[in-house]
């Protein structure tokens, strides 16, 4: 950036995906390696923000100048979020939150039988949905990871969760997750922008720039 647009703004970001765990060794997770927001937690301070990055468990150094606070369940990335959610002005769910968790976390190791077992899952919280319940609320933007109908979907997301913009991407095939190149459709009501496939950080900085004009920051 060649100014500081985001300068006095607090940015909360979410990134990596969530560990639900089954027992004491094993979890659910998903594939999720954290680049992409922790490229848009880098972007969103180089913009001049105040940066708040809330992390699932991913092997990625913290960005210079942000704050990163650790997390594991879906249920403890809730917690984080809530209780610094007062502070941001601009709220970017990156994260790939698992949606659904064990029932049961059992407190020692499942044994091996002969038998197949059943796995009872649960909803997790939704972060999203409730960050953009909030009264007053900051700028929320969700994304949208979908295998099919991608726009479809990610317009369904954007009214349901009553956002401010989504940015949705196309998974699967080795797309989006673990990679360092990406693709977003961004959407908003009555509106959107497609940032081309680019390296994440480039990509992260695209997306702070739509996001400072549709707040209409100057
Ligand atoms: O981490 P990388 O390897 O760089 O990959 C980047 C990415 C593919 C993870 C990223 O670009 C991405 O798409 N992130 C969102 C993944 C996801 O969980 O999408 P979703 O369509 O299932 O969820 C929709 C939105 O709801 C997301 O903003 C998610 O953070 C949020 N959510 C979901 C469930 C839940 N319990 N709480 C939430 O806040």
């Amino acid at each position: 950036f060649d100014y500081l647009p985001l300068a006095g703004k607090a940015v909360m970001v979410t990134a990596g995906p969530t560990r639900e765990p089954l027992d004491p060794v094993r979890y659910l997770t998903n594939r999720s390696s954290g680049r992409m927001g922790f490229a848009i937690a880098q972007a969103a301070h180089s913009a001049g923000a105040r940066v708040i990055l809330i992390a699932g468990p991913c092997a990625l150094p913290t960005p210079a100048g942000v704050e990163r606070h650790d997390v594991e369940r879906a249920s403890d990335m809730y917690s984080a979020v809530m209780a610094r959610i007062d502070e941001a002005d601009i709220f970017i769910g990156c994260a790939a939150v698992c949606d659904y968790r064990p029932i049961d976390e059992a407190h020692e190791k499942i044994k091996k039988g002969a038998q197949g077992i059943d796995l009872a899952l649960v909803p997790t919280p939704d972060i999203l949905r409730d960050v953009a319940s909030r009264s007053p609320r900051p700028f929320v933007v969700g994304f949208a990871a979908e295998t099919h109908d991608v726009q479809s979907h990610a317009r369904g997301k954007l009214l349901a969760k009553n956002l401010d913009m989504i940015a949705a991407n196309q998974v699967g095939d080795g797309q989006a997750f673990d990679v360092d190149e990406n693709s977003l459709e961004l959407l908003w009501d009555g509106g959107g922008k497609s940032l081309p496939q680019q390296p994440k950080h480039e990509l992260a900085l695209a997306l702070i720039k739509v996001i400072v004009e549709r707040m209409g920051l100057p």
